[in-house]
């Protein structure tokens, strides 16, 4: 029970500045147990990544809490062009400039919806780590996938796309097995499923050359109720936690019913 969890919320396209900052009161108000804020930069790490608009009302609102329980901000998305013609885009300098030090990337509403290639999101990542700023790497099957026999397949593609990094870069990510089927349907893969789909992953990345151990996090369906079956399993490190995120008291409880507390 001692391992450190990597507990991250991805707000994804929800949350105005004043949701933000009430997110925030609801927080402090969380951490004032002894129990939770004694855990927090020891054996929890926890991060939000909100909307791009409410970036600079997150990091301020985590700057006016007691350093020690202020969660990490980072964004949802960036571009790897420094600056210029890119419409609707935001640049990397932008982002640290708004406080973020970490930035989910490859996540599959993006791949999906949005049509970004594993070409594309390994350009993001070289470009983030080249600038210091974390990317939280997301990679995971569609059903159709999982039902085709495809998962290890689809997954080593995705990975394999980073190859051109450096084994230090490598080991900075934070990588996210977020498999699509399980992402915001309430049905999240089965602990053994996510182990297995994460121990594979930290092999992949050592066959790149990975300076140690890199952190893996699940992603999909995580709930208080799911939580610490998932949390428990050996290959995993933390949750990447969509809808159960945008509240400081359910996006908590995962680590509470983890933790036991
Ligand atoms: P979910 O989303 O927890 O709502 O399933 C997870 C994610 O997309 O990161």
């Amino acid at each position: 029970m001692s391992k450190k969890i990597y507990l991250y919320g991805n707000w994804k396209m929800n949350m105005t500045r004043p949701e933000t900052e009430g997110f925030f009161k609801a927080f402090a108000a969380e951490l004032a147990a002894p129990e939770l804020s004694a855990a927090v930069g020891k054996t929890l790490e926890v991060a939000v990544f909100p909307p791009f608009t409410s970036v600079v009302t997150a990091k301020n609102s985590a700057d006016s809490l007691n350093k020690a329980i202020a969660p990490i901000v980072g964004a949802q998305n960036v571009y790897f062009e420094q600056s210029g013609a890119f419409t609707g885009e935001v640049s990397i300098p932008m982002l640290k400039d708004a406080g973020a030090s970490h930035v989910i990337l490859g996540h599959s509403e993006r791949r999906v919806i949005f049509g970004e290639s594993d070409e594309l999101i390994a350009k993001k990542v070289k470009a983030a780590l080249s600038a210091d700023l974390i990317p939280v790497f997301c990679y995971g099957e569609t059903l159709q996938e999982r039902e085709g026999d495809k998962t290890s397949d689809v997954v080593k593609r995705q990975i394999s796309a980073l190859g051109g990094l450096s084994s230090e870069e490598l080991k900075k990510i934070i990588y996210a097995y977020e498999p699509v089927w399980a992402i915001g349907t309430g049905k999240s893969a089965t602990s053994a499923e996510a182990q297995e789909v994460c121990a594979l992953s930290k092999k992949l990345i050592e066959g790149l050359g990975a300076a140690g151990p890199v952190v893996v996090l699940y992603g999909g369906s995580v709930k208080p109720d799911n939580a610490k079956e998932i949390l428990s399993m050996d290959a995993i490190d933390g949750a990447l936690v969509g809808g159960a995120s945008l509240k400081a008291d359910s996006f908590l409880k995962i680590y509470k019913s983890y933790a036991g507390i």
